[in-house]
């Protein structure tokens, strides 16, 4: 199964950002160890048109099913939420924190209510199980 992971703005910076939030776990070694539990390809964007142009590509290269932690994103961008809505492509949203024990304005998400499901507060277990998810479900 084609899987994309996909990292939104400064989740670059894990390992190091607020590690009692996000862990001491390094995108590169989420990374490695996501790829050698399934065949995707993953990297991490930080512009919003980036991010978009991305998922329109999925659609291009048959990718069947995304992982995205959008970072911050998750809480403004609608160019993200249309880009899905476009190519129909199934994807779990995962923060690696519990957006909902934090500040009011990380409570609303625009693509949770089109998302397959989401995994939130979970740290890095959240992609390795929205993984899972995809190689087992139909
Ligand atoms: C995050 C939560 C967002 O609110 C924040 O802006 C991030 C990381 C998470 O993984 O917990 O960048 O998506």
């Amino acid at each position: 199964k084609k899987l994309l992971l996909i990292n939104g703005p400064n989740l670059n910076l894990l390992g190091t950002r607020e590690p009692d939030k996000y862990g001491t776990t390094t995108l590169a070694e989420i990374d490695t160890d996501l790829r050698a539990f399934v065949e995707s390809t993953g990297g991490t964007k930080q512009p919003e048109g980036d991010l978009v142009d991305r998922i329109q590509q999925a659609a291009k290269e048959g990718i069947e099913a995304v992982i995205i932690n959008p970072g911050a994103y998750t809480h403004t961008s609608i160019a993200i939420r249309d880009a899905f809505l476009s190519v129909k492509i199934p994807f779990i949203e995962v923060h690696l924190s519990n957006i909902f024990k934090r500040e009011e304005f990380r409570h609303h998400s625009y693509l949770s209510d089109i998302a397959e499901g989401c995994i939130i507060g979970l740290g890095v277990h959240g992609y390795f199980s929205a993984a899972a998810y995809f190689l087992t479900a139909e």
